[in-house]
Formats: C-alpha cells, sequence, structure tokens
C-alpha cells in the first residue's frame, strides 16, 4: 500500500512489520510548512487512514511527520487568516471527521512525534491512541496566541488526556512545552532519542500486531466508548466485549496455545 507524494504531500507506505502488511505508516509530508494541515492535508489524511481501516492484513498504524523539525506544526495559519465564520465552521468539522475516524478504527494508531505538535498538530496526536515523542518534541496549544482557540478537539480530549487544570493552563497561556514535560504531565507516554523513535514505534507496533487482533480491537473500543459513558455503563460495556470474545477462534486457540505451552496463531476471527 504506498501512495508516495500526491497533491497533499501525504505519503502512505507500509512498513516491515514482522508480520508483513502488519503495521502501515501514515507520513504527513509538507516538510516546507513544517506539515501544517490545510483541508486538501486533512481530506489526504482522512483517505490514507480510511485505506488503513479498510485493510484487514494491518494490525497497527503510526502517524508521524516527514523531516526532522515538525510531526505537525499546527493547522496551516496562512490558509486560515482569510476564514469567515462558515469556512472556519467546515475547515473544523473536517478535523473532527478525521479525529473521529483514527479514535474509532479497529486498529490502535501511534503518534510517532518527532519534533513540534502544537495546536491542529497535538490535536491530531491526541485522536491517536498514544503518543511517543522525541527528545526534541515541543507540545502546545499557542491558538489563544493567535486571537483563537483550540479547534480540532483539543479543548476537549486534552482535557481528557491530562486533566481539566492542566489542560486550562496549556489552553490559557499558549505555553509550548519540551517532551519530558509532557511525559511528566502524561501527554506522551514515553521520550525517546530522535534517531531512536521510529524504530521503537515500531517496535511497540509490531507488539500490538502480534497480538489477538479481536481482542485489541475490543480493548480500544471498551477504553474509548468507556470514556464517555458513566462508570457503570463502562463496566458493563466491558463485561458484554469479554463474554462476546469467547465466541471467537481466537480466544479457543490463544487460551488452547498457553495450556500447550506453544505461541497462539491468530485468525481474526
Ligand atoms: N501554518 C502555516 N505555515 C506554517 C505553520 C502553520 N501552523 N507553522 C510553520 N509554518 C511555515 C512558516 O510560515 C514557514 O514558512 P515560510 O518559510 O514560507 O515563511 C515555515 O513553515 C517554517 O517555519 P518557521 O520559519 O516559522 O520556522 P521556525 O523554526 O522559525 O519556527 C515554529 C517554528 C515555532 C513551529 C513556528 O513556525 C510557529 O510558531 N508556527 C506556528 C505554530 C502555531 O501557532 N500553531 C497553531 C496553529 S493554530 C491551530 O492549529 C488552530 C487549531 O487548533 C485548529
Amino acid at each position: 500500500m504506498t501512495t508516495p507524494g500526491g497533491p497533499a504531500g501525504l505519503v502512505l507506505r507500509e512498513s516491515g512489520g514482522k508480520i508483513p502488511g502488519s503495521v502501515v505508516t501514515v507520513t504527513i509530508n509538507r516538510p516546507q510548512a513544517l506539515n501544517a494541515l490545510d483541508a486538501p492535508t486533512l481530506e489526504a489524511l482522512t483517505a490514507a487512514f480510511g485505506a488503513v481501516e479498510a485493510d484487514q492484513a494491518v494490525r497497527c498504524a503510526i502517524l508521524t511527520g516527514a523531516g526532522e523539525k515538525a510531526f505537525v506544526a499546527g493547522a496551516d495559519i496562512k490558509a486560515m487568516s482569510a476564514f469567515t465564520p462558515r469556512r472556519a465552521r467546515a475547515f473544523v468539522e473536517l478535523a473532527h471527521a478525521l479525529g473521529d475516524l483514527i479514535e474509532g478504527m479497529r486498529v490502535p494508531v501511534i503518534a510517532a512525534v518527532n519534533g513540534y505538535a502544537l495546536g491542529g498538530g497535538c490535536e491530531l496526536a491526541l485522536a491517536c491512541d498514544f503518543i511517543y515523542a522525541s527528545r526534541s518534541a515541543k507540545l502546545g496549544q499557542p491558538e489563544v496566541t493567535l486571537g483563537v482557540i483550540p479547534g480540532f478537539g483539543g479543548t476537549q480530549r486534552l482535557a481528557r488526556r491530562v486533566g481539566v487544570g492542566r489542560a486550562r493552563e496549556l489552553c490559557y497561556t499558549g505555553a509550548v512545552i519540551g517532551a519530558d514535560e509532557a511525559a511528566r504531565i502524561g501527554l506522551v507516554n514515553a521520550v525517546v532519542e530522535p534517531e531512536d523513535l521510529l524504530p521503537r514505534v515500531r517496535a511497540v507496533a509490531d507488539a500490538i500486531a502480534a497480538q489477538a487482533p479481536l481482542a485489541v480491537a475490543d480493548a480500544k473500543r471498551a477504553i474509548r466508548r468507556g470514556a464517555d459513558l458513566p462508570l457503570g455503563e463502562a463496566n458493563e460495556l466491558e463485561r458484554q466485549l469479554f463474554a462476546n470474545l469467547f465466541s471467537t477462534d481466537d480466544q479457543k486457540e490463544g487460551m488452547r496455545a498457553f495450556v500447550e505451552k506453544r505461541p497462539p496463531t491468530w485468525t481474526g476471527r
């Protein structure tokens, strides 16, 4: 699955997962604009993740930015500067649809934040399941410095990820924080030397890709949907998903393989 270049400069490529075709890397490729997100790039990302989700061989995806400087330096300020309220609304609808798509996908998506992840870039990373960051990464929601607020879901996803108090502080001050501070507050899971970032994220993706795919998808579903439900309903969702997995071949295979002291062979059924 390779779509090099393209008008929006998006590269979608298959990485060498341990199980061939099981890990896909989506690279945002507008380094001349620090991978800023304009409407064509958002559309290309939506198409790319739609294709990833439709490919049954894929078990995990990685999202990263081209170049050494930026993951995504935000929504495209030059494009936004002449927006009317109506255009602004249509633009953020596009970005929210992309965030919802990533969050709702069967396969986990890991953000490999290789540099600036500001504004819409931080928000795009937050729509991914979790974030690994290079030691040189810088993250933040600087929208107030431009006279606006986060518009790609940041006010909600950041608060859910790091807590309301820290989200308020970041969104009100526009402060840009380093990777270590981002890890300390729980915005990123791990900080890695720049040259080790993609190898480390690929190793994590391989570890995910090696697990029972229906179980991974249900773990994602339970955590995502459960976050929006009262605890009792969320726990009921978990009970339902757990019980349903006992109708799958993979549950039988996984437990039989344990008893027989051999590695399982997953079929995704
Ligand atoms: N939109 C459009 N172009 C951008 C951009 C953005 N968000 N960020 C960087 N660029 C462009 C620059 O304009 C520049 O292009 P030119 O050479 O044509 O002028 C190029 O990328 C390189 O950037 P700099 O020369 O500024 O690089 P730097 O190393 O000096 O600074 C930076 C890097 C600190 C990230 C700086 O580029 C910056 O502050 N960028 C904007 C960050 C920002 O405010 N992001 C939030 C955007 S608003 C948003 O995202 C709203 C939302 O939630 C929907």
